[in-house]
């Protein structure tokens, strides 16, 4: 078991009023699972994938990874795992303008002081199809572009988990294909994916789905 999460409540307040954005959500995560999470918008997705990733604490509720719970680590610690166990392939942009798309691939390793990875940044940037931009800065880059440098730079530390929320959202059907496949080769390797989306032709490729509705997991 690589993640375990139970009782997932979160509760936000916004302009004076409060409402419950997940609602008891529990969900546990094996080795080489490819899981899929559809759900209309607002209904909770990046909220639950924050608090798994640990970057948001829920309101009550406990979430393990790797058997150790997330409130029982120190901030150094979470960062510690986060960075070298855990890929997270955020919603919307998140690659640095001053850097190239090699340098942008690079930087997590480079933060963690993991030493030379550029060959392997490369090869991943050949996976996604971007090895031939590997030098260019993102300005020159389209949003598909984009997306699949922030993908190869979430796998570069061969995470055990993948996190993916939206990654073919901007993505044309063939690149989201692609795409789809090597989240599949990954996942056969043994990291297990959890991916959200809007796309049923992606959420096809899960080996097990979810809907959420209204905070809830169905
Ligand atoms: N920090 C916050 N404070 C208050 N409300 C928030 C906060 N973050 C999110 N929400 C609200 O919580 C609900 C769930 O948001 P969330 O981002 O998890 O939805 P989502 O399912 O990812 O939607 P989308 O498909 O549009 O990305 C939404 O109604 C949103 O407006
Ligand atoms: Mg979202």
């Amino acid at each position: 078991m690589i993640l375990e999460a139970s009782g997932i409540k979160k509760e936000y307040i916004r302009a004076g009023n409060s409402f419950w954005a997940l609602n008891d959500v529990s969900l546990s995560v094996d080795e080489g699972e490819f899981i899929c999470i559809v759900g209309r918008s607002g209904s909770g997705k990046t909220t639950l994938l924050n608090i798994l990733a640990g970057l948001l604490t829920p309101t009550s509720g406990s979430v393990y990874f790797e058997g150790r719970e997330y409130s029982g680590l120190s901030d150094c610690e979470l960062s510690g795992m986060r960075s070298t166990r855990l890929g997270y392939i955020m919603q919307g942009q998140t690659v640095l303008p001053n850097f190239t798309v090699l340098q942008n691939t690079l930087i997590p390793h480079v933060l963690a002081d993991r030493g030379d990875a550029a060959e392997a940044a490369m090869s991943l940037l050949e996976q996604v199809g971007l090895a031939h931009l590997a030098g260019q800065y993102p300005s020159s880059l389209s949003g598909g572009e984009l997306r699949r440098v922030s993908i190869a730079r979430a796998l570069l530390s061969s995470p055990v988990l993948l996190i993916a929320d939206e990654p073919t959202g901007d993505l044309d059907e063939e690149t989201a294909g692609e795409i789809m496949r090597i989240f599949t080769s990954v996942s056969k390797k043994g990291t297990a994916v959890l991916m959200v989306t809007h796309d049923m032709n992606s959420a096809a490729f899960g080996t097990r789905s979810y809907r959420m509705a209204s905070g809830q997991l169905l």
